[in-house]
């Protein structure tokens, strides 16, 4: 949520932030804005809707200074006021968090004083410019030190030639090249510009200029941060000739969960040693990444044969979690900034908790307390609604299941050469599947639907509230997940002939269980289609309600595939309603804030 991007050099500032911001636009995209220094003056541009919105008015901004945001609100609604930069006296700043105890300060410190914005972060400027005494880092380290929540904040002051960074809670990354120095969000924005860059730590100050930047810790000594590969590259992001990313990385979904299998074998030793005494596992993580635990528990459950819970992050961290000796928190998330996952991780940690992260960001604030992370190698992901994330996770967590299970002798045991090999067979299936499984009629169907609902047993009722949440977060139509042999304790009654259900069947011991749903369904007027690998399924149904049929697979790997089926359907929906499946309204792709 929200995107910084700061640049100092010898280039005109606004259109280098102007790229980045575009490129961090998956962050939040309801407003956006510039403000550059030129000798001493601070120019600001700022306009409600998309950063595209800015690209006139970013021309007239001179200097080769400047810093950008792209915002996803959370204080104040979207407008051209509370579009960040904001700018008081000397100062300049952008923000990517919350200041929770920002009406408290205002109180405090500005009693007699009309805001400008309704934003939280209007605080930030305000407090600078009030203690700001000729010394930035001592007004930053002084700012910082009055502001409760979590800040990425970027900030110009007129007598400084170049920006400043102070961080907590929220994600920076900063680098500098040849005569320039760069701040951002995350790295897509840096794609092209900068090879190399160190991830700031909470607490952290910084002051990038043409000469380079300079890190201090939080008492202000010069401080050193590891440089890795920003491995964003203009070509990574590039769209490959598809209409949109959400296109772009479904049918990057094979390469997801092969690159995951080989990426898994650099952290097995290590994993093998943090599972050594456990004995129960507690999954964590928000939407997608949550959803894909569900999965996960069945796996532990039938592999390893271990008690095996799922829990919403910003459920677990708020409540009294029992953590017993040899408990293991596996936290997912595709970001590993996710705000509740990662509190969730740090909580389970205080209370004795092996946690291991799963997760596309290697280097994120969930790896950092985490004992192991385990790897999803899906690349970077654009789209708000997470696809080849999910395939990814789902290949991570087969194998740390049939670890667990290896090292606890269960009779699902095998070697993990076995696993990969399993997950690999899936690969030229789910190729397969991306590239052919014809959605279209079923798209016209939801499109005109008033309500969908996703139904399936076990393993996929899992993929079923995936399947609703992708329909409802890029096409806007009321959908829930929904356990096949639930329907009749109440949603049932929500059925007539304005509403969908799509029916998961992939267990062919279930199958005629599931079949009962579709007739329910039927028999109240709705429409009812149907997502199968179950031969006998299909022949049954045909004829009575459409059938997608997928590819046989075994029964623990059909998520790989029927994910990518209901990723599709609510993608092809989205088009016929004219939704932009990357951007969904008011939402984001990475929640740093409660
Ligand atoms: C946001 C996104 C979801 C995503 C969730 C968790 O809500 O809109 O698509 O699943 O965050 O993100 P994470 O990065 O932790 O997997």
């Amino acid at each position: 949520m929200c995107g910084i991007v700061g640049y100092s050099g010898r280039a005109a500032a606004a259109p280098v932030i102007y790229g980045g911001l575009k490129r961090l636009e998956y962050r939040g995209y309801d407003s956006a804005g510039i403000a550059t220094l030129d000798g001493g003056n601070i120019s600001v541009a700022k306009k409600q809707g998309k950063v595209s919105s800015l690209e006139s008015c970013a021309e007239n901004l001179s200097g080769e200074t400047g810093i950008g945001h792209t915002r996803w609100a959370t204080h104040g609604k979207p407008s051209d006021t509370n579009a960040h930069p904001h700018a008081i006296g000397k100062f300049a700043v952008v923000h990517n968090g919350i200041i929770e105890n920002y009406a408290e300060l205002k109180a405090r410190y500005f009693p007699d004083t009309d805001f400008l914005s309704r934003t939280d972060s209007e605080i930030i400027v305000r407090l600078l410019d009030k203690f700001y005494s000729g010394n930035l880092l001592h007004a930053l380290k002084e700012v910082s030190s009055l502001l409760k929540g979590s800040y990425a904040v970027l900030v110009i002051c007129a007598d400084f030639k170049g920006f400043a960074v102070m961080k907590y809670k929220s994600p920076v990354i900063v680098g500098g090249g040849r005569g320039e120095s760069f701040a951002a969000s995350d790295a897509p924005a840096l794609a092209g510009l900068c090879k190399k860059i160190s991830i700031l730590e909470d607490g952290d100050f910084a002051l990038a200029s043409a000469s380079g930047v300079k890190i201090y810790d939080n008492n202000l000594n010069p401080a050193a941060r590891q440089k890795i590969i920003n491995r964003a590259t203009a070509a990574s992001l590039d769209l490959n000739g598809c209409a949109h990313y959400m296109q772009k990385e479904i049918l990057e979904s094979p390469s997801a969960a092969e690159n995951t299998v080989k990426a898994f074998s650099r952290v097995q030793g290590k994993l093998k040693e943090v599972f050594a005494d456990v004995a129960r596992v507690i999954i964590t993580g928000c939407g997608t990444a949550y959803n894909s635990g569900l999965v996960a528990k069945r796996y532990i459950e039938s592999f390893a044969r271990m008690p095996a819970e799922a829990e919403i992050a910003g459920e677990f961290r708020y409540k009294n979690p029992v953590i017993t000796t040899g408990t293991a928190v596996i936290a997912i998330s595709q970001s590993g900034e996710t705000a509740d996952t990662v509190e969730a991780a740090k909580l389970a940690k205080s209370l004795g908790a092996k946690v291991i992260a799963v997760t596309n960001a290697p280097y994120s604030a969930l790896t950092l307390v985490s004992d192991v992370v385990v790897p999803v190698a899906a690349g970077h992901e654009i789209c708000v609604a997470a696809t080849k994330s999910y395939t990814g996770q789902i290949a991570a967590l087969y194998l740390t299941a049939k670890l667990l299970a290896s090292l606890n002798k269960k009779p699902a045991a095998q070697t993990m050469k076995n696993a990969k090999a399993e997950i690999c067979a899936i690969v030229p299936l789910l190729t397969d599947t991306v590239a052919h499984t014809d959605m279209d009629a079923l798209a016209q169907v939801c499109a005109r639907a008033d309500g969908v609902y996703f139904l399936g047993r076990d393993i996929d009722y899992a993929v079923a509230l995936e399947g609703s949440l992708k329909l409802k977060e890029i096409t806007y139509i009321q959908s829930e997940g929904y356990p096949a042999g639930e329907l009749k304790h109440g949603t049932l009654a929500l059925i007539d002939e304005n509403k969908t259900a799509v029916v998961i069947i992939t267990d062919e011991n279930l199958a005629i269980k599931c079949e009962n749903a579709v007739e329910q369904v039927l028999s109240r007027k709705g429409k009812v289609a149907v997502i199968t690998n179950v031969t006998g399924c299909a022949r049954r149904l045909k004829g009575k309600v459409p059938v997608i049929e997928i590819p046989p697979s075994p029964k623990e790997l059909s998520p790989l595939l029927s994910a990518a089926a209901v990723q599709l359907l609510a993608y092809k929906t989205a088009l016929i309603l004219e939704r932009n499946p990357d951007q969904p309204r008011n939402l984001a792709k990475s929640v740093t804030v409660e």
